[in-house]
């Protein structure tokens, strides 16, 4: 979706929109603007575009706009691509551009952050966020207008890469938030010691920041859970070093099945304090994207959609001479819960479901409380990977699900899910889920609205774009009333 559009009063094909709804559903992809120095498109070099869809007593106006980055700004400046990375230039799957940036004149002293993996609202703002390669940039609900990066930017510390300017440091794609104070739990992750940075940022904007000296390894830290107690982080053998690009070989990924499951278990309301680290003897399995936790009976649930492997392509497959496919054609993944025994440390593994599943969300006034409803986009198993098809809600409790199925014969990118609560107070999971899905054959788009109450009867109301929606891995929703 290489355009900016503004579609106010879309049209409502079926239903009505809920007019006890204010607020946006936000998200954020790469998309491409154009190609890098090197000719190609690696997934973290592309601009980030943010799309909402903002509804109002009835009524939906849809906008989508180009991020505009140090580096989106240099780059119209100059009318091409002025960037070129470490990792960018191998030609196939390996380009990704997490690696680091070839400065030259031009580009010293600008960050290379896209702002590109997800969106969030903090403190009345909404933010958008990259994986560890540039500060947090605001961007107004409204026009969708870069208001600029963030101004606590400067307190947070760099991820994969070495700043080049004041302030261009990292943070999490994956933060969580507590909705009643707005404390937001963020990170950062490098391949060198600390591992990881825990940031803990407030409202006021006072950052509250720690170094994980004792982490195990250079993990990819992608996502975390948050209890009433705990930022709960994992240590899983998927690896990130910028080392393995230099050598020539690879990419900046390695996958390691020799290397444990580790937990941290870091006290949130005191960042500073003891933590407990759960050395686990879970098999080699992937968790790319949380659900939410509870703790019952002294035993921790951290549940997940979970991985055979990391949906990312490694040297290994590349050596067995297949074709490389990405994503979900390589990997699937179903709902899967591990605990942990919080007297003894001992943990489990459990598959929840037969389903596969990915992409998870949760009511999000209830991060870090506990929860019962989980929304995850479902799908089939296709190959060794899997096919997304659908919207399913899960009763965490008695595990009961509801599944309607978007995506039948033609072709759709049926998109993450984003939960609305029907009132500011209703109960948890009580409201509605916005489901952005992209007809391909029909070059035309939509939002499918489904009501918690039954989500099997299919759609409350549909809102058209004339128009395919550009990929979009992450967002979420922003409430204005
Ligand atoms: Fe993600």
């Amino acid at each position: 979706m290489r355009f900016e559009a503004t579609v106010e009063e879309c049209i409502v094909s079926e239903g009505e929109i809920p007019k006890d709804l204010a607020g946006g559903a936000y998200r954020v992809g790469p998309t491409w603007k154009r190609p890098t120095k090197q000719g190609n498109n690696p997934l973290l070099s592309m601009d980030g575009m943010v799309q909402g869809l903002v509804l109002r007593e009835g009524r939906a106006d849809f906008r989508n706009r180009w991020i505009r980055t140090p580096k989106y700004l240099l780059e119209e400046k100059h009318g091409h691509g002025m960037f070129e990375w470490t990792d960018a230039g191998f030609g196939d799957w390996r380009d990704h551009a997490y690696g680091d940036v070839k400065r030259d004149q031009y580009t010293s002293g600008v960050p290379q952050g896209t702002s590109n993996i997800n969106i969030f609202p903090f403190a009345g703002e909404l933010v958008a966020s990259g994986e560890q390669g540039g500060p947090p940039i605001a961007v107004d609900p409204i026009t969708l207008e870069t208001k600029g990066i963030v101004p606590w930017s400067p307190k947070l510390s760099p991820g994969l890469h070495a700043p080049t300017a004041f302030g261009d440091n990292a943070f999490s794609a994956h933060p969580k938030w507590d909705h009643e104070t707005g404390v937001l739990y963020g990170w950062t992750y490098r391949d060198t010691v600390p591992y990881v940075t825990l940031h803990v940022v407030h409202p006021d904007g006072v950052v509250d920041s720690r170094d994980l000296h004792d982490a195990p390894y250079n993990s990819v830290a992608h996502d975390i859970w948050l209890t009433p107690e705990w930022m709960v982080m994992p240590f899983q053998p998927f690896t990130v070093d910028k080392k393995r690009i230099t050598e020539g070989k690879s990419g900046i990924w390695g996958w390691d099945e020799e290397l444990p499951i580790v937990v941290a278990l870091i006290p949130r309301n005191d960042i500073h304090g003891e933590i407990r680290w759960i050395n686990t003897d879970l098999p080699a399995q992937y968790v790319m994207h949380t659900m939410s936790a509870n703790v019952i009976d002294n035993v921790l649930s951290l549940d997940a959609p979970i991985f055979n492997r990391p949906p990312f392509p490694f040297p290994q497959d590349f050596a067995l001479g297949e074709d490389v496919a990405l994503f979900f054609s390589i990997a699937k993944s179903f709902l899967g819960r591990w605990s942990i025994d919080l007297a003894t440390g001992a943990t489990k593994s459990e598959q929840l479901s037969d389903r596969p599943s990915e992409l998870p969300k949760v009511d999000e006034r209830y991060y870090g409380k506990g929860y019962k409803f989980g929304f995850q986009v479902g799908g089939v198993v296709k190959r060794k990977g899997m096919s997304m098809n659908s919207l399913v809600v899960t009763n965490m409790d008695t595990l009961a699900d509801q599944e309607y199925v978007i995506r039948t014969d033609q072709p759709a990118a049926v998109l993450e899910a984003t939960f609305a609560p029907r009132l500011p107070d209703s109960p948890e999971g009580d409201g509605y889920i916005i489901v952005p899905v992209s007809w391909w054959a029909d070059k035309r788009s939509e939002f499918q609205i489904f009501d918690t109450h039954d989500i099997t009867k299919g759609p409350i109301c549909r809102i058209d774009l004339p128009f395919m929606m550009g990929w979009t891995p992450h967002g979420h929703w922003m409430d204005f009333r």
